[in-house]
C-alpha cells in the first residue's frame, strides 16, 4: 500500500491507495474512460450503417460525475494514465475541460485520447493546452474510397489533416491505429505503413476484435497478426524489438533496421490479458474490468445516491475481483459481450 498526502486546503486528509488488484495479481493502473457512444463515423467492423440507439442523455455522466470518478481512482485507487474513448470522444462538448481537471489530480496522470480524429485539426491545440499528452487516431487506409467503405463516410481530408494538428501541437508521439479487412484494406497494408513512417506517425495494427454491434466478425475472416507479418515483408524487413513490453498490448518491430517502427496488437491471435493492466468506464458510469467481460458494476447509482468517495471506491475494488484471467476468444464457449466497443471505450 502507498500513501500519498494532499496539501491542505482544500482537503485536510491523507488518502491512503488501495488499488485496483485482481484474483491474478494484476493491478490496473490505466483507466479507460468513455465519454460517449455517439460517433460521426460508421466503421463496419464496429457499427451498422444506421447507427446505434445512443443511450439516452439522463444516464451518461455529466462532466462533474466524470470528474469526480477520475478523483476517486487517481487519489485511491492508484490510478496513473487516462484515456479518453468513445465512440468518439471529441463529440463531447467538455473534452478539454475533462483533460485538464484530469491533468489538474494529484498525482497527475498521463492523459490520452482515442479518437476517429474528425474535428481534431480544430482542437488539437485547445487540447494540448488543456494539458493532454498524446492522442491515438484510427486510420485503416490512405486511399480515399477505402476509407468510404470502411467508415461509410468520405472523410479521409479530415483525420489527414487532424494528424498534422495533433504533430504541430505536440500531441506527440502521434499513434495511428489500423484494422485490416479482408478483401478491403487488407492488400494495402504496406503502403499505409510507407505513408506513416514518410509522415512521422507510428503505427499499430490490431486484428479485427468481436466487438462489433452487429455481431459480423468471424475468425476466419480476421486478418491475423501473421498475415499482416507476412504482407508487411513483401515491402519491409521487421526485426522485433528487444525490450521488456511491459503491458503494452503492441509487439514491436524496427522497419528496416529502424529507426521508424510499426506495432502488432495480436488482440485474438497471442493475447496479453496476463499482463493486462487496465480498467475500463463507460459513458454511462459502469466499470467493466475487461474489454470482453459479461458484467459491470454500476458506480452511476452510488455516485447519484449520495454515497461517499470511498464507498464508491470500494464498489470499483470488488469490481476487479471478478475480472477473469484471459478474454477466451478462441475458445469455443466465447460468447461476445452484449455492448458494441463503441459503448465501451478501446
Ligand atoms: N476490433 C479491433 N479494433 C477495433 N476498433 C474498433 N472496433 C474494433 C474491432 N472490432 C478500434 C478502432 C479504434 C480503437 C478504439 O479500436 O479502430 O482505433
Ligand atoms: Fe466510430 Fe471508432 Fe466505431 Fe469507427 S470504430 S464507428 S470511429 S467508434
Amino acid at each position: 500500500m502507498t500513501k500519498h498526502s494532499c496539501v491542505p486546503p482544500p482537503r485536510l486528509c491523507s488518502v491512503t491507495i488501495t488499488p485496483l488488484a485482481d484474483r491474478f495479481g494484476r493491478v490496473a493502473t490505466d483507466l479507460r474512460v468513455s465519454l460517449t457512444d455517439r460517433c460521426n463515423l460508421r466503421c463496419s467492423y464496429c457499427m451498422p450503417a444506421e447507427g446505434l440507439d445512443w443511450m439516452p442523455t439522463d444516464e451518461v455522466l455529466t462532466d462533474d460525475e466524470v470528474v469526480r470518478l477520475l478523483r476517486i481512482g487517481v487519489e485511491r485507487l492508484g490510478i496513473r494514465e487516462v484515456r479518453f474513448t468513445g465512440g468518439e470522444p471529441l463529440l463531447r462538448r467538455g473534452l478539454p475541460g475533462l483533460v485538464a481537471a484530469a491533468k489538474a489530480l494529484d498525482p497527475s496522470p498521463e492523459v490520452s485520447l482515442t479518437t476517429n480524429g474528425l474535428g481534431l485539426a480544430r482542437t488539437a491545440v485547445a487540447l494540448a493546452e488543456a494539458g493532454l499528452d498524446r492522442v491515438n487516431v484510427s486510420l485503416d487506409t490512405v486511399r480515399r474510397e477505402e476509407f468510404l467503405a470502411i467508415t461509410r463516410r468520405d472523410r479521409l481530408h479530415d483525420v489527414i489533416a487532424a494528424l498534422a494538428a495533433a504533430r504541430a501541437a505536440g500531441l506527440e508521439p502521434v499513434k495511428v491505429n489500423a484494422v485490416l479487412l479482408r478483401g478491403v484494406n487488407d492488400a494495402h497494408a504496406p503502403e499505409l505503413l510507407r505513408w506513416c513512417i514518410e509522415q512521422g506517425y507510428a503505427l499499430r495494427f490490431i486484428e479485427q476484435m468481436p466487438l462489433d454491434a452487429q455481431h459480423g466478425w468471424s475468425r476466419a475472416a480476421m486478418i491475423t497478426a501473421e498475415e499482416i507479418f507476412a504482407s508487411l515483408a513483401t515491402e519491409f524487413t521487421l526485426t522485433p524489438v528487444d525490450e521488456d513490453r511491459g503491458s503494452a498490448p503492441a509487439e514491436e518491430f524496427l522497419v528496416d533496421g529502424g529507426p521508424a517502427r510499426v506495432g502488432v496488437i495480436a488482440s485474438v491471435t497471442r493475447p496479453f490479458c496476463g499482463d493486462c493492466d487496465r480498467v475500463r468506464l463507460t459513458a454511462d458510469g459502469q466499470v467493466r474490468n475487461c474489454l470482453f467481460a459479461r458484467e459491470e458494476s454500476d458506480l452511476r447509482t452510488p455516485l447519484r445516491s449520495g454515497a461517499s468517495d470511498e464507498e464508491i471506491a470500494d464498489r470499483w475494488r470488488i469490481a476487479m475481483l471478478g475480472k477473469r484471467p484471459g478474454h477466451g476468444i478462441d475458445d469455443e464457449s466465447f460468447l461476445q459481450p452484449t455492448r458494441p466497443m463503441s459503448a465501451i471505450g478501446g
